[in-house]
C-alpha cells in the first residue's frame, strides 16, 4: 500500500487537485462562466468534479437504460459532496453488428471508448471517474481507461436482460443465431424462426447467458473495481439503481481516501479474475480483455498465466452457452458474491486484495448475506462440473504464440481432420450453408485477425450455422478471428500470429491435416518443415482491406491477440 493513497484522508485542496487547475482563481473566470451557464453555483464549483461516463446508445437493448443509472450515480455523487458531470461514450452493439462488415468496428470500439473517457476526463480536469457499462466492449474499455488515468474510479455494469421464454422453455439470443443455421438446413420453418426472433429478448439489458458482457461484468466485480453484488442483477431490477447511487457515494470515499485503480488492479487481482473466469467458463474474449486491462495498469499478463491458473481451477458454473443457466439465474441464487465465496473458501482466491469499498475482497464477502440455497447454477468446488477451468490455451505449429478455446462449451475436445480453408467470415458462412463442410473437417477462417480483418470479427454466424447444420460435434474451427461468448463447439480462435502478418495459418491449404487436442493443449498443422519453408518463400502480405479511415488507422497500430490487441503508438 502506498502511504500517500491510503494513510488517512487527504486535505480538501488535494481532493480537487485536478479540477482546481481549471476552475479556481481569477484567471479561470471564463472557465467558470461556462459552468454557470449550465446552472452550477460557486458552491458546486468548490466541490470535486466527478466525470460520470455512460456508454449509451439506441443501437440495441444492452445500453438503453444506462443514462438512468448514470443519473442515479450523479445523485450519489452530489449528496456526498461532489459535483457530477455526465458524459456519453459511443459503443457498438455486437449482436446487431454480427455477421456483417460493421462487426470490424467492435473491438476497435474498445479503444475508442477508453480514449473517449481519457479525453473527456483529462480535457475537463475531472477529479474522479464513474463508468457505467453494458455491451461487450464497454466494460473492458472503462477498466482500461481507469487504469490508464489512475484517478479514483469505479465501474457499474449495466446488467443482463431477463430470460426469454418460448412455449415454456428458457431461450436466449444464442437460440436465434443457431436457428438461422437450422433454417438454412431446412430443419426449421420461417414461422418457427420468427417465433424465436419475437421472444428471445424480453427487454433491456445485455445478452442473457454467460457471454462476453456478463463475463466482463463478473470480472469488474472480481477485480475489485465494482461494488460487491452489483454485477449480476438484471438491468430491470430496482436494486441496480441502488447500486448506481451507492457507486456515486463510493467514488467520493475513494477520492477522499486516495484509493487509485492501480492500488486495486494489482497482479493478484488479475490472478483472481483469471480464477473466476476459469471457474465459470466465461467468454474467450475476456482472455484478451484482461491482458489489455492489465497492460493499461502497467502489468504484464500473458497466456501462460491463464494456462497456469486454469490447470488448478475447477469449473463450477452451469451457465449458457456450455450449460443451462443465465445471468438472471445466477442473480437469483446469490450472484457473483456466491462464486467468490466458494472460491475463497477453497483458497483459490487471494482475499487480501483491495476493492472499491476500501475493504478487502474477503472483508466484503464476510460482511454480505449470501444465500446458501440448493441450486444447480453454481456447484461446490469439491463437486465441480469439470475438474479443469473452462478456457484452455492451445499452442503448436499452427499457433506458436497461442490460441484460445472455451472447452466449457465443447462436447468434443479432440479432432484430427482435413482443412477446408476460407479467407473471410462471409466465405465460410456460404461454405457451411452450401454444404462444402463435411463431418470430420476442420474449418479454417483466416485474414480475420486484429490487423488482417482488421478488427478481429466474431464468427458467431458461422459457428451458429455449423451447430444449426448438426455439425457441432463433428467439425472444428480454427481462426485468427474471435468468437462470441455465445459460441459453442470445438471452436478455436485468437490464433497467433495471425495470417495477415505471415503466421502459419496463412500457409494452410485445403486438405492439409490439422490435429487439435485440448487435453494436451496442442494445435498442430501436419505439414513438414521443408514444405512449409517452400510455401513461405515468395509469400507477399495481402493488400490492406482498408487504406484510409478508422479501420486503416487501427490496423497500423494494433498488436497481436496474444498481447491483448492493444494499440501501440
Ligand atoms: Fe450487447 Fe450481446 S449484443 S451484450
Amino acid at each position: 500500500m502506498k502511504e500517500t493513497h491510503l494513510s488517512g484522508k487527504k486535505s480538501e485542496p488535494m481532493l480537487k487537485e485536478r479540477s482546481d487547475a481549471l476552475y479556481k482563481g481569477p484567471y479561470k473566470a471564463p472557465n467558470r462562466a461556462y459552468m454557470k451557464a449550465m446552472g452550477l453555483s460557486d458552491s458546486d464549483l468548490s466541490r470535486p468534479m466527478i466525470g460520470v461516463g455512460v456508454a449509451w446508445s439506441e443501437a440495441g437493448p444492452c445500453n438503453l437504460h444506462t443514462m438512468g443509472l448514470g443519473r442515479k450515480a450523479k445523485e450519489g455523487v452530489y449528496y456526498n459532496k461532489g459535483t457530477p458531470r455526465m458524459f456519453a461514450t459511443p459503443l457498438v452493439i455486437d449482436g446487431v453488428a454480427m455477421g456483417y462488415e460493421g462487426m470490424k468496428y467492435s473491438l476497435v470500439s474498445r479503444e475508442i471508448i477508453a480514449n473517449t473517457v481519457e479525453m473527456t476526463i483529462n480535457a475537463h480536469a475531472y477529479d474522479a471517474f464513474v463508468g457505467i457499462s453494458g455491451c461487450d466492449k464497454t466494460t473492458p474499455a472503462m477498466l482500461m481507461a481507469a487504469g490508464r488515468l489512475n484517478i479514483p474510479s469505479i465501474i457499474l455494469y449495466g446488467g443482463t436482460n431477463m430470460n426469454g421464454y418460448l412455449n415454456g422453455k428458457e431461450i436466449t439470443m444464442e437460440d436465434v443465431f443457431e436457428a438461422v443455421g437450422q433454417f438454412a438446413g431446412n430443419k426449421l420453418s420461417a414461422e418457427e424462426l420468427k417465433e424465436l426472433e419475437d421472444n428471445a429478448i424480453p427487454g433491456i439489458g445485455t445478452c442473457a447467458g454467460l457471454f462476453t458482457a456478463n463475463t466482463m461484468g463478473t470480472m469488474a466485480e472480481t477485480l475489485g473495481m465494482a461494488l460487491p453484488g452489483s454485477s449480476a442483477p438484471p438491468a430491470v431490477e430496482g436494486i441496480k439503481y441502488d447500486y448506481a447511487y451507492e457507486s456515486g457515494k463510493a467514488i467520493m470515499a475513494l477520492l477522499e481516501n486516495g484509493i487509485l485503480p492501480r492500488d486495486i488492479m494489482t497482479y493478484g487481482a488479475f490472478e483472481n479474475a483469471i480464477t473466476a473466469l476459469m471457474s465459470m467458463g466465461g467468454s474467450t474474449n475476456v482472455v484478451m480483455h484482461l491482458i489489455a486491462i492489465a497492460h493499461e495498469n502497467g502489468i504484464k499478463l500473458t497466456l501462460d498465466d491463464f494456462d497456469r491458473i486454469g490447470s488448478k481451477v475447477p469449473e463450477i458454473a452451469n451457465m449458457r452457452p456450455g450449460g443451462t443457466h443465465t445471468m438472471e439465474d445466477l442473480f437469483r441464487v446469490g450472484g457473483v458474491p456466491l462464486v467468490l465465496k466458494k472460491l475463497l473458501k477453497s483458497k483459490l482466491l487471494d482475499g487480501n486484495v483491495l476493492t472499491v469499498t476500501g475493504k478487502t475482497m474477503a472483508e466484503n464477502i464476510a460482511s454480505m448475506k449470501i444465500p446458501e440455497m440448493k441450486n444447480d447454477v453454481i456447484s461446490e468446488v469439491s463437486k465441480p462440473y469439470h475438474v479443469r477451468g473452462g478456457i484452455r490455451i492451445l499452442r503448436g505449429s499452427l499457433a506458436p504464440e497461442g490460441a484460445v478455446i472455451k472447452v466449457a462449451a465443447a462436447k468434443i475436445t479432440k479432432l484430427r481432420g482435413p482443412a477446408v480453408v476460407f479467407d473471410s467470415e462471409e466465405e465460410a458462412f456460404n461454405g457451411v450453408t452450401n454444404g462444402r463442410v463435411k463431418p470430420g473437417d476442420i474449418v479454417v477462417i483466416r485474414f480475420e485477425g486484429p490487423k488482417g480483418g482488421p478488427g478481429m470479427r466474431e464468427m458467431l454466424s458461422v459457428t451458429a450455422a455449423i451447430i444449426g447444420k448438426d455439425l457441432g460435434e463433428k467439425v472444428a474451427m480454427v481462426t485468427d478471428g474471435r468468437f462470441s461468448g455465445a459460441t459453442r463447439g470445438l471452436m478455436i480462435g485468437h490464433v497467433s500470429p495471425e495470417a495477415y502478418v505471415g503466421g502459419p495459418l496463412a500457409f494452410v491449404k485445403n486438405g492439409d491435416y490439422i490435429s487439435i487436442d485440448c487435453d494436451r493443449g496442442t494445435l498442430e498443422l501436419e505439414v513438414d518443415k521443408k514444405e512449409m519453408d517452400s510455401r513461405r518463400r515468395g509469400w507477399r502480405q495481402p493488400e490492406p482491406k482498408h487504406k484510409s479511415g478508422l479501420l486503416a488507422q487501427y490496423a497500423m497500430l494494433v498488436s497481436s491477440a496474444s498481447e491483448g490487441a492493444v494499440l501501440n503508438p
